[in-house]
């Protein structure tokens, strides 16, 4: 018998207010048909004056925990991604706990910007199978409207706010890749690449700063290391891209998106799509994929989903999962 960390539930939040493009076309100098052309995004939404990370987080979670039908003291472990915790410290995960009421578990952060989804959920699949933890929720959340430079068209316009969360059980499998739950992982990271995407500030300059982007060099990284890594997790179980039913990529922009299926050898038909409605949610946008797919009837129990992601760092990788 092999331990496998299964889905058990899965929930997302997003704040109320809903930006469209028309609303970049007062201050900057763009237009929706740019932002739709060359992003594929229509609209993201904007957490309120006031709305932290761990707001968003702990709406994501509690739709988890009901959709799992349990409550937050079932959980031994909550573990969120994100690079916009409302607080130096203490983490975001632990704020979360404490308002969904988990006292014996344990809770901290991951930091891996937009693939911080992928690298959370790889430490939740570790923690089960070394016998750590039976049950953890994985949750990406993220405020980026707080880090926009709101005079930079080339960043402010592609990203938004938003939280997902997922609930992982061990369960005992075959140890065959026809088990459901998490069946392979590949992560990556090259620090070499720093300056293509980072915030210019943070707490050791006592300073919060603001994103900066080389949009098109992590547009050619992204096309060429997503498929990678992808074909890399799937070959680790012996799967190939027809055995995939879902593709639930990191939500950056929809040519990223296009050109990595077609690398992959998927067609958009399996390709779950979000980024028109979220824009770049960074950590967040996989689970609230993961979700909204699950909400729209697409991905179903027994399903091979595959998630890519890559973020600065550079940071990237991938996790297969039977749903
Ligand atoms: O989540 C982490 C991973 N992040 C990503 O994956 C993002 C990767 N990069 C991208 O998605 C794309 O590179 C962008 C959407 C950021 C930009 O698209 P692009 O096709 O690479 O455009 P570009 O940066 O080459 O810019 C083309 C032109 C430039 O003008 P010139 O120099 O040709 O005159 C830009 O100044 O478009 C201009 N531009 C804009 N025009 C209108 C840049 N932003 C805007 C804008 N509205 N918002």
């Amino acid at each position: 018998m092999t331990l496998r960390a299964v889905v058990k539930g899965v929930g997302h939040y997003l704040p109320e207010r809903v930006v469209p493009n028309s609303y970049f076309e007062e201050s900057l100098d763009t237009s929706n048909e740019w932002i739709v052309a060359r992003s594929g995004i229509e609209r993201r939404h904007f957490a309120a004056e006031g709305e932290t990370t761990s707001d968003l987080a702990t709406k994501a979670a509690e739709m988890a925990l009901a959709s799992a039908g349990m409550t937050g003291a079932d959980l031994d472990a909550i573990i969120i991604a994100t690079s916009t915790a409302d607080l130096t410290f203490p983490s975001a995960a632990t704020m979360v706990q404490a308002r969904i009421g988990n006292t014996k578990g344990f809770a901290f952060d991951v930091q891996a910007v937009c693939a911080g989804f992928v690298f959370a959920l790889t430490n939740a699949n570790a923690l089960i199978l070394s016998g750590q933890a039976r049950r953890v929720m994985v949750i990406g959340a993220e405020t980026f409207s707080r880090i926009m430079d709101w005079t930079d068209r080339s960043t402010c316009v592609l990203f938004g706010d938003g939280a997902g969360a997922v609930i992982l059980e061990a369960e005992e499998g075959t140890g065959a890749n026809t088990d459901r739950g998490i069946l392979a992982t590949d992560l990556n990271s090259d620090g070499s690449y720093r300056d293509l995407l980072y915030v210019d500030g943070g707490v050791s300059t006592k300073t919060t700063g603001v994103l900066r982007m080389e949009g098109k060099e992590v547009f050619r990284h992204a096309v060429e290391k997503l498929a990678e890594t992808a074909h890399t997790a799937l070959e680790k179980v012996g799967l190939g891209s027809d055995d995939v039913n879902w593709v639930v990529p990191h939500q950056a922009n929809i040519r990223i998106i296009q050109s990595t299926a077609k690398k992959l050898g998927v067609g958009m038909d399996r390709v779950v799509v979000t980024v028109q409605d979220h824009g770049n949610t960074s950590a967040a946008s996989i689970p609230l994929a993961l979700s909204v797919g699950v909400q729209n009837g697409q991905i179903k129990k027994g399903d091979l989903v595959v998630t890519e992601a890559i973020g600065g760092g550079l940071a990237w990788g991938s996790v297969v999962l039977r749903w």
